[in-house]
Parts: structure tokens; sequence; C-alpha cells
């Protein structure tokens, strides 16, 4: 079966994460939807010739309107606007639940059997924004971001130590915000715990460097956000799905009982595979952990909360195909 992946949303997230697909032949077809027609044109044109130039397969195609997502495996929405310079992910909240749940629905009527990746940010609820739109399965929608904080995390170790680059196997739990929770306990460096390698000073620097990593960089580029390791990120769930990998990577999904926790969205373990969310593992956390995966999740409840006091899911269906 020939396999179509849309991405929602032409900047710069939107395209990166089309061209490295298209640059690794991870499926037949690539539709970029975004709000400007012939950008989407453009860049699909570019990248379309791109691929040819990489010997790859992947057509890169604009789409007219949101009718040309149907038959697409999975979504990703990277639609929103972007953080700028002193703002947090939460400040995005009213503006870009609007623009997600405009896309969400689009999805419900065009796409109603694709897998969602959300990465448009205050991701956790935006995630949960798209569980309330399209009545989706939880096993359908997956917020990327885990694999984003822990590819920060193991960069800022390879800074400390030197050495070790592309053998850091970092862990993160929670939500993609400022109380996301890096698990040093549960990172090594080819199998050799980083408690042996750092000091809890050094480790804790680390740590902090990893929830400030997305900060560090809008700051420096002035106008947006990161877009290269997120869209990596981004594509590496795509391939997990494409190829039933079965392969665990931290993800936020709707929490069904897990970690005592249910209808949030939160960062956590997860195998993924064809159907998207193949199994939610439960580790276990010790009592500071937990406390921290707590208050992360708090966080997601509470812009959830802002949400709902401005009538805003008053007009979803909920989840009832769930
Ligand atoms: C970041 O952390 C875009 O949320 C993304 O850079």
């Amino acid at each position: 079966m020939a396999s179509k992946v849309t991405v929602i949303g032409t900047g710069n997230f939107g395209s990166t994460v089309a061209f490295i697909l298209a640059m690794r032949g991870s499926c037949h077809e690539v539709v970029l939807h975004g709000r400007n027609i012939n950008v989407a044109k453009g860049k699909a044109l570019d990248m379309s010739q791109a691929a040819n130039a990489a010997r790859e397969h992947t057509i890169v195609r604009a789409a007219e309107g949101p009718e040309d997502m149907a038959g697409s495996q999975i979504v990703v929405i990277t639609a929103g606007a972007p953080r700028t310079p002193g703002m947090s992910r939460d400040d995005l909240l009213t503006m870009n639940a609007q623009i997600v749940k405009k896309y969400a629905l689009e999805i419900k009527e065009h796409a109603p059997g694709s897998i969602v990746i959300v990465v448009s940010n205050p991701l956790d609820v935006m995630a949960y924004v798209v569980h309330k739109y399209t009545g989706f399965p939880r096993e359908r929608i997956l917020g990327m971001a885990g694999i984003l904080d822990s590819a920060r995390m193991a960069h800022f170790i390879y800074e400390k130590l030197g050495y070790g680059a592309g053998q850091i196997r970092a862990t993160i739990m929670g939500g993609h915000g400022d109380t996301m929770v890096p698990l040093p306990k549960f990172t090594t460096v080819a199998g050799v715990p980083i408690s042996d390698l750092l000091d809890s000073e050094e480790i804790g620097e680390v740590v902090k460097k990893t929830r400030d990593g997305g900060a560090q960089i809008v700051n420096l580029l002035g106008d947006g956000s990161a877009y290269y390791a997120p869209a990596k990120s981004t594509a590496v769930m795509v391939d997990a799905i494409l190829k039933d990998t079965n392969q665990i990577h931290s993800c936020a999904v709707m929490l069904q009982g897990e970690y005592g926790y249910n209808d949030i969205v939160s960062g956590v373990p997860v195998m993924i595979g064809a159907n998207g969310v193949q199994k939610v593992i439960e580790m276990t956390l010790n009592d500071l952990q937990k406390t921290r995966f707590k208050k992360s999740v708090a966080s997601v409840q509470e812009m959830v909360d802002s949400l709902c006091k401005t009538d805003f899911f008053n007009d979803c269906e909920g989840d009832e195909n769930a």
C-alpha cells in the first residue's frame, strides 16, 4: 500500500519534517497543507526535486484544501504560532488551541483513519484538544516531545563529558514544558549510569539546561523556535509507525489509569508501531520522581482547566470512539 503522510503547517518546523521524510524516502507521498498554497506548492516542488537528487522515491505535494489529506496514514500537526523571546510554550495556549481545533475537525472529516502526531505548543494540551475534537481512540494520537527533550539532555551530557556522542540514552517524562521531568537515574552512556560519570552538581546543570533548552534557542534565533531537532524527533515517530518498529520512545499520550492519572495527556514511555500507541509502559518511579511527574501533570491540567473556563470544549462531541 502506498504510504502517505500529511504535514499541516509549512513553516520551518513543518517544512523540515517533510524534508527529512523526503530525504529518507520514509513514505511514497508527503502532502504539505498550509494556509498559503503557493508557499506550500513552492516548497513541495523544491523537496520533490531534492528527493530526486537523493535518489529517493518520495513525492511531496501541496494540498489544495483539507480534502487532500484523505488516505493519509499519518497527519502531523505543526501549525500554530511559535514562541518568541520571553514567551513560554504555555503562553501560546488560547491562540494555538483555536488553530489546532480547526485542523482536528478537518482530520476527523477527511482522514478519519489516520494517526495524528501533534507538535504545536503547548503540546500536551494541544494533543488533548485533538482528542476531544477528533474523538479518535488514544492509540491514534501522539504528542512529540519526549524524543526531543531526551535528545537535548543527551546533547548537554555530551557537552559536559566531551565523549559518548550517539551513545547517550536520556530519559524524560512529563509534559513538554518548564515542569518536564528529566530522569537522570534512567540515563546512561553506553549502559554506564551517568551518576558514575558526572557528579550531582553537574547532573543538576544538565537537567536545568534540558528544561531551558527550547528557550535557549528561541532567544538566540530572535523570532521563532527550534525546528531541526523537533522535526527529526517527529520523523523518528513517523518512521516507527510506518515501519511498525515497536520501539519505545517517550511521547505524550492520553493517560487512562497509567501512573494513576486519567483524561490528561502527559509524556510517558510508549511502544510505537503500526497502530500508533501499541502500549503505554509503566516504569517504577521513586517518590521524588512521582512528585515531579505529579507537578508536571498538574500544570497541563491547569491549562486544560483554563480552556474549559472559556467554554472552549463546549462544542466538542467527546471521545465517542474511545
Ligand atoms: C522546542 O522545545 C519547539 O517546543 C519546541 O523547541
